[in-house]
């Protein structure tokens, strides 16, 4: 459930938090950046162990696979417990992950222990319930442009631990669509051929993709299946 009347395009709420890197306000910490605020139901709990270790391992700038930093993408967690037991539990998920005892857990997790949060931004999942009967939260991905608005949401279970390579092709696909006119295919992966969405005239399609376009022919008669190399142009 996505907070009621939030939809893609909107501008997300700047709103502010306790969190592992300190009292943080979202607009001002994602700066630039693109965002991925990510929920959990709770810590300590072992789903969510396996899926904050793996965006940690996937986020730093000297890990050896950044690939959130090489995207400029500012991950943020959220779970309903207090900044100690966050602290606490990032040791847990670094010792999982086999990472220096020393080193920061790199991305801040907010401490939404009343539930503001989770209630304002529709994060609930009301089918899992924790031992004293309050449904947990969900597990909810927003991602968030440059200019602070929603570009993308999707909502697992607590029972459902999510795929970071989903997240991260996803990523790939709305930074290239934020700057060139395509759309991506079914299963699309950063370099694969991408289509010429139906608003483009047939007339315009050579001047505005010059690596050419490829039409596939269709019982219908109807040239709606055109693809075209992925534009080089890859900005963040
Ligand atoms: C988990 O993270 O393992 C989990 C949390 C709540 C419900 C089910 C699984």
């Amino acid at each position: 459930m996505l907070m009621p009347g939030m939809l893609l395009g909107d501008v997300f709420p700047n709103f502010e938090a306790d969190s592992t890197f300190g009292r943080m306000k979202l607009h001002d910490f994602l700066g630039d950046c693109w965002g991925v605020l990510f929920s959990h139901p709770g810590d300590f709990t072992p789903v969510c162990t396996t899926e904050l270790g793996r965006a940690a391992q996937l986020s730093p700038e000297d890990s050896p696979q950044p690939q959130f930093n090489k995207r400029n993408v500012k991950l943020i967690a959220l779970s309903v417990d207090s900044l100690e037991e966050h602290h606490d539990w990032s040791e847990d998920i670094m010792a999982y992950n086999n990472t220096e005892p020393e080193s920061q857990f790199p991305f801040p997790i907010i401490a939404d222990d009343r539930r503001e949060l989770v209630e304002k931004l529709g994060m609930l999942d009301p089918e899992e319930k924790d031992r004293s009967g309050m449904p947990l939260s969900a597990r909810c991905v927003f991602v968030i442009g440059p200019d602070k608005r929603l570009k993308l949401s999707i909502l697992y279970p607590a029972s459902t631990g999510r795929n970071f390579d989903e997240i991260l092709r996803v990523i790939d696909s709305l930074q290239l669509t934020a700057h060139n006119r395509v759309a991506t295919p079914v299963d699309w992966k950063a370099g694969d051929s991408v289509m010429v969405p139906p608003s483009i005239p047939e007339q315009d399609t050579l001047t505005l993709f010059p690596a050419g376009v490829y039409t596939k022919d269709l019982p219908s008669g109807k040239k709606y299946l055109r693809y075209t190399p992925q534009p080089n142009t890859h900005q963040h």
